[in-house]
């Protein structure tokens, strides 16, 4: 791999990028030699699959804090004022230029801006309610917003903003397609809202699947699937197995999951971190994929001993790395594992790594 550096302006100030400075070969060897310090299984070979430097954002979160729309700055001491950032598509930098054009009269809050596999743009405020009201109030830079043709959600319950009768007002959140996964490489829509968990960007979310379907079998009887999410990798799966059991918690992505779910998903909603998962069999399953948060499977890893074959895709290494200790007590070994880099530039990486019984 080249030297490659992404060109920055905001390089030495910007904490959005801690490792910038570093060329791609050495965040490669640095997000390896991190990997291996903290897990013991790990294999002589890892692989690593890069998707490039940079522009391959589609969501963006910032703050708003005095006027001015960027991340903290390296001392922590207040915002860079950004006035674009290389890590974004090219579709969302142009956004993020024209949003910068809404001066709002708050001091401080929270944006995420997303643009939808099909250009649409969509602005998630989660500022304090009593600037919320304030906004409502004055009417003038949410209607601004609207008639950009931006699509607004508002607040930690994501209220979907809208103006009725001359009147803006808070709606029950709306799912749309703001994201894809793709099925044997064809595109295809999952639902979301704005403030939904996604994968960062289409571009890496693409390399991520191609990498974990290389390790799922072409065709099976059943597979379970935990953390499944709005569908990224159940859809997938869907159409190479003849059932899939998919676990989830969170209740916006369940409702997501059901709106694109073909009918051999079937979903099983609840906690199974906790005491839900004990007693699940997957002992028939061809084969299991876990996407667990950063806290790692926890109760979920008892059922995992009853199955022969698990992929584990995770995005932080030091609970991969403990599950995968209980994995081998259980008689797993490692078959292969790739570092997928969906966050050049940081520090931060998700692991993709296959576990059989013997
Ligand atoms: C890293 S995300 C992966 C989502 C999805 N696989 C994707 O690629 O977009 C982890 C998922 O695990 C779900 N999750 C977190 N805690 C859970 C629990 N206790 N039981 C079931 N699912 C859980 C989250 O809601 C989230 O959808």
């Amino acid at each position: 791999m080249p030297d490659v550096f992404l060109n920055c302006s905001y390089a030495s100030v910007c904490s959005g990028c801690d490792w910038l400075l570093k060329p791609l070969t050495e965040q490669r060897s640095l997000k390896m030699a991190h990997l291996r310090s903290v897990w013991r299984q790990a294999p002589d070979h890892l692989g690593f699959a890069t998707a490039g430097p940079g522009s391959s954002r589609d969501r963006i979160d910032f703050m708003i804090a005095d006027g001015r729309y960027g991340l903290f700055d390296r001392f922590k001491t207040g915002l860079v004022d950004l006035q674009g950032c290389p890590q974004l598509s090219p579709a969302l930098e142009a956004f993020f230029q024209d949003f910068r054009g809404f001066k709002f009269p708050i001091s401080r809050g929270s944006v995420r801006l997303r643009v939808s596999p099909t250009g649409k743009r969509g602005v998630w405020l989660d500022f304090a309610n009593i600037d919320v009201k304030t906004l409502l109030d004055d009417g003038q830079i949410l209607r601004e917003l609207l008639a950009s043709g931006a699509i607004v959600e508002i607040g930690q319950r994501r209220k979907r903003l809208v103006e009725r009768e001359g009147r803006l007002k808070l709606d029950d959140p709306v799912l749309e397609p703001w994201f894809e996964t793709y099925v044997e490489g064809v595109a295809t829509p999952l639902y979301c809202t704005i403030g939904s968990f996604t994968q960062p960007g289409f571009r890496v979310n693409r390399m991520l699947i191609e990498e974990v379907m290389s390790l799922v079998p072409m065709r099976g009887g059943r597979v379970a699937e935990f953390g499944a999410g709005i569908g990224n990798f159940t859809l997938p799966l869907a159409a190479r197995f003849a059932a899939v059991d998919a676990y989830e918690v969170d209740t916006l992505a369940l409702e997501g999951l059901e709106h694109v779910k073909p009918a051999n998903v079937t979903i099983h909603s609840g906690n199974y971190q906790g005491d839900k998962a004990l007693g699940l069999q997957f002992a028939d399953a061809d084969c299991l994929l876990v996407d667990p948060p950063r806290s790692g499977l926890m109760k979920f890893i008892e059922p995992v001993a009853t199955a022969q074959k698990l992929i584990y895709v995770s995005c932080f290494a030091e609970s991969f790395a403990a599950d995968s200790d209980r994995l081998h007590d259980f008689g797993f070994r490692v078959e292969k594992a790739t570092i997928v880099d969906q966050f050049p530039q940081s520090r931060h990486y998700e692991i993709v790594a296959s576990f059989i019984k013997d």
